[in-house]
Order: structure tokens, then sequence, then C-alpha cells
């Protein structure tokens, strides 16, 4: 009898989302356990590298949300170790943390239709806001009022600010600065849906449709407000959400995601036009995340999915 390879689950981690990565990755574990895989768990920190690569571990469940678990440096370290690991490459990973950069390579690849947006470097940002009167015209004459002022590079809705009014533009610029090596993004402001897809190896599992009631999803809505709607399929028909898992695919292939599971995020306009947000390449795996729920309505149940995702790991 062959004995399995020793796995573990890597959660935790540096970025703001570690209390979330811990929720995803305790509940990976206890999911691999009933579909009758043994897996530990491994609290990450960049600065127990070696202390983790002491332990032998032969398979590697990445459960790891923003930071290091995300933008491709875990992924970078595992290839250079020879350990096989779930999920995107660190090439994917890294293109995938940049949704300005993600979004070019969309647009460029006619993979979807994406927002109008445009980005200054936090040091650029600031320097204007220090002028003491910072002019944006030259911004908002090309993607117009209202726009969203976002960090290109971070995620939960962190430093998010939908702008109506020039004089808003100060304090969005401000809020999306979050760090001297922070991409400031200014996106056209999409009014109407708010969508995202999970793809399992490059094919689409559907579609959720998330109802905030607050404007956008915050971070509020994320993680703290029980009366956000979720709706899989969407209320949007059939033939909407369909095109909208053909889109979700051509962009998980136009940035080489097509190796575990991914969740797409979505905006449709009132006539239903659909624009690319960005990927999320480490999705939220909690009880209460939408990757789990459209997995379910697939036919999936949580310890089956799991078992997918660590059997597609290399
Ligand atoms: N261009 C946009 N138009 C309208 N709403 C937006 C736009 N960009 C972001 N939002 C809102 O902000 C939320 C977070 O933005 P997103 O780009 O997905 O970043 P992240 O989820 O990584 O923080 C979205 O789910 C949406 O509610
Ligand atoms: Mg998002």
């Amino acid at each position: 009898m062959t004995s399995s390879p020793k796995t573990v689950v890597l959660l935790g981690g540096e970025s703001e989302e570690r209390e979330i990565s811990i929720q995803s990755g305790t509940a990976i574990a206890n999911a691999l356990s009933q579909a009758g895989i043994e897996a530990e768990t491994f609290d990450w920190d960049p600065s127990r590298m070696r202390d983790f690569l002491s332990h032998g571990y032969e398979r590697v469940f990445i459960a790891l949300h923003g930071g290091s678990g995300e933008n491709g440096t875990v992924q970078a370290m595992l290839d250079l170790a020879g350990i096989p690991y779930t999920g995107v490459g660190m090439r994917a990973a890294s293109v995938c943390m940049d949704k300005f950069l993600s979004k070019d390579i969309v647009r460029a690849r006619g993979a979807a239709p994406v927002p109008e947006c445009m980005t200054l470097s936090v040091p650029d940002a600031v320097s204007r806001l220090e002028s003491g009167h910072a002019d944006w015209s030259d911004i908002i004459d090309k993607i117009g009022l209202p726009m969203v002022v976002k960090p290109a590079r971070n995620g939960s809705s962190v430093g998010v600010t939908i702008v109506d009014t020039a004089s808003q533009m100060d304090d969005a610029v401000r809020s999306a600065s979050l760090s001297p090596d922070e991409i400031v993004m200014f996106e056209q402001y999409i009014c109407g849906h708010e969508l995202t897809v999970a793809t399992l190896n490059g094919k689409a599992l559907g579609v959720c449709q998330i109802i905030p009631k607050n404007r956008f999803y915050d971070y509020d809505a994320k993680y703290n407000r029980s009366d956000t709607q979720y709706l899989t399929p969407s209320s949007l028909g059939a033939d909407f959400d369909a095109k909208l898992c053909r889109l979700a695919e051509a962009v998980v292939q136009a940035l080489d995601c097509t190796s575990g599971v991914v969740r797409i995020d979505f905006l449709a306009d009132r006539d239903l036009n659909p624009y690319f947000l960005e990927v999320n390449t480490v999705p939220g795996m909690t009880s209460h995340s939408l990757v789990p729920k459209i997995a379910a309505k697939a036919g999936y149940d949580f310890p089956k999915l799991c078992s997918m995702i660590l059997d597609m790991a290399h």
C-alpha cells in the first residue's frame, strides 16, 4: 500500500486578511479530513520559512489571502523547493494581485470588457496632494464622474471610494494610498449589478449575484453584516449567467488561472453589459464564502470541492 503524500494547509499569513485565512484554512483542513485526507495546518509567516521547509511536506493547500500567499511569493518558494501546491502558479498570482495589470491583459487579449481606468503611483498621488490645491481634472476628463478610486493591489474593499464630485477626490486618493509601493487606480463607475463567477480548473461552476444593502460591496458587507443577499443563480436570467460563465472562462484562460478554484468578480450596468473587475486567485473558503455556495449549487459539497482542488496540486 502506498501512503498518501504528507499534506499541509497553509493558513494565517501576514496580510490584513489573516483572520479570514485562518477561517478558510481551518474549514479546508476539516473538509479534507471528512474526505479521508489527513492534513496538518501551518500558520504561515515569511519569517517561518525555514521552519516550514523543515517539516518535509509533500503537498500544500494554499489558503492564504492577500500578502505573500496570494502575490506569488509563496508560490515561488514552493516552486524552488519542488513542493506541489494548489491553485495558480507564481506568475498568474502576481499578475492577478495587480488589478490594473490584470485588466490590461484581459483587455489586450479581448477576453472580456473592462471599465475605463488609469493609475498613479502613491508617490505621484501624494505629491499632487501636498501641492495644497491638487488638480485632478486630467483624470476626471478621462474617466468621468462618478468614478471609483481604489488601491490596485489590495483586497477586501479596503480603501475603495465612490467619488461623485471633484471635491471628494483628495480624500479618496488619501484612502487608496495605503503604502508607498501601492498604485492608486481611477476607474469608471459601473452602476447596476454585482456578480462573481467561480471556476474550477478553468471551467465555470456558476454565478453568484451579490446584493449589498449599502451602495457597494464594502468591507462591512463582506465580513460583518448579515443583510447582504446572495443569489445563485443570479436574478438576471439563465442566458445572462451563461454569458458571464463564458467570459469568466476566457478571463482565466487569458490570465493563466486554469488550475484549482478561482473567483472572478464582474459588474454589469443596468443594460446588463458585463465588465471584468478582478480575479481572486485564493478566494475565501469559509462556511459563508461565495465559492462554496456556488460549488454546492453545482453539485460539489465542500469536502468534495477541497479534495478536487488538492488533486490538482502541481
Ligand atoms: N468600477 C467600479 N464600479 C462600481 N463599483 C465598484 C467598481 N470597482 C469596485 N467597486 C465596488 O468595490 C468593491 C471592491 O472592488 P474590487 O475591485 O473587487 O476590489 P477588492 O474586492 O479586491 O477590494 C466591488 O465589489 C464593488 O462593490
Ligand atoms: Mg473584489
